[in-house]
């Protein structure tokens, strides 16, 4: 293991690099892996050449130290190296089995899907998961939630913990939280975020939303490509982040609807190409009366699956609970008073993606604008 990750220990980098460096929120060798040179250049004014001469050094240090893989590996190797990687419970059995045991580290998760089908509820019971210990199937870590939306809530927290019988108040001293206010902020936190991760063994990045701000603020056509090249910026970071520091990473994304579907669900991801090529595993959530289905759309080794699942008190739970505990209401219900069920009440109107999209004049995404 590389104990030594400051930028100092790297051979030829001074003071006055390493100065430049955490100048421009670069503190450590893997910052410098997962920001690359192109980046590192344009931000603190080097030499492309020097930057890149410090990066490739950066990385031969972490494979030294066998933190990273170097670039010829054979697939004994990849194999050996990817039971390393983690794997987090949902704490349900339903997508624990659409994902084959958990939710991956070094790995983006993206999880889309319409107004109230759970995405934030996916991700705060994820935030507790992930701290649960090894035999109970976490990774004993903390989280980095960066909150887009102010849709992070301590009090679901709380319940879910205690559904999961765990110290409520140990499980929120875990989670880092950070409101993003604006998309260039949404960027910064993650690029200052590495010290973060690594000071509080950070396991689990949340971004709830990822697109959210980047949709809100570059309206129209002609922002579009500017959009694309930011919301690039941003998901490609969070990936190479997740695999640098081996911790998972969840991104949450709205869907509109696409009038050009004849057949099937017209309703789509936000931030087309650029999300769903940068993610390794995508999850479509779909309302379905009171329970939810959960599609596995994208990934390198599991098959195209779907899973029933439902929302709860603890969070995501699997149907058979929600079931249970509609039993419990209903006979709770008829012996005291007669009060209505709240989530019947609040269901979310199915109007509101359309209203939304119609607005938004949400422009194609299918012309893909990378790199
Ligand atoms: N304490 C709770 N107990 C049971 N169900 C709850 C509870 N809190 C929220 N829910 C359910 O979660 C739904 C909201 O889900 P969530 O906030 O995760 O949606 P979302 O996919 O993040 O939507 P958006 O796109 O608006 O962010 C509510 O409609 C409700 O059914
Ligand atoms: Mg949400």
């Amino acid at each position: 293991m590389v104990e030594d990750l400051r930028l100092d220990s790297l051979e030829g980098v001074g003071p006055v690099t390493t100065r430049k460096l955490s100048d421009a929120g670069v503190h450590n060798v893997m910052d410098l892996i997962v920001r690359g040179p192109v980046e590192i250049a344009d931000i603190t004014g080097m030499e492309k050449d020097t930057a890149e001469k410090i990066v490739n050094k950066a990385r031969q240090h972490l494979v030294d130290g066998g933190l990273i893989a170097s670039h010829f590996t054979s697939a004994t190797e990849i194999y050996k190296h990817r039971q390393s990687i983690g794997k987090i419970t949902t704490g349900t059995n339903c997508l624990d089995t659409l994902f084959d045991g958990g939710i991956e580290t070094q790995a983006l998760t993206e999880v889309y899907g319409e107004f109230g089908c759970g995405k934030t509820q996916f991700a705060h019971t994820m935030s507790v998961m992930v701290q649960k210990t090894k035999e109970e199937g976490g990774l004993e870590g903390s989280v980095l939630y960066i909150d887009t939306e102010n849709t992070f809530r301590p009090e679901r927290i709380v319940s879910i913990a205690k559904a999961h019988d765990m110290d409520p108040e140990k499980v929120l001293d875990n989670i880092i939280v950070a409101r993003a206010y604006n998309s260039s902020h949404q960027i910064l936190i993650l690029e200052e975020a590495g010290p973060v991760i690594e000071e509080n063994n950070v396991k689990l990045i949340v971004a709830d939303s990822a697109v959210g701000l980047f949709r809100a603020e570059y309206l129209g056509r002609g922002t579009l490509s500017v959009r694309q090249q930011k919301l690039n910026h941003f998901v490609h970071l969070l990936s190479r982040i997740a695999e640098t520091y081996n911790c998972a990473a969840i991104a949450t994304n709205q869907v509109m609807a696409s009038p050009d579907v004849f057949f099937g669900d017209p309703t789509r991801p936000i931030g087309g190409n650029v999300v769903a090529h940068t993610s390794t595993y995508r999850i479509y959530f779909k309302k379905s009366g009171k329970k939810r289905i959960a599609r596995m759309v994208d990934s390198p080794h599991h098959p195209e699956e779907e899973v029933i699942f439902a929302l709860g008190e603890a969070g995501v739970i699997d149907p058979e609970d929600a079931d249970k505990k509609i039993k419990k209401t209903t006979k709770k219900a008829t012996k005291a008073a007669k009060e209505p069920e709240v989530e019947t009440t609040i269901e979310a109107p199915e109007v509101e993606t359309i209203v939304e999209s119609t607005i938004d004049d949400e422009p194609k995404d299918s012309e893909p604008i990378e790199e």
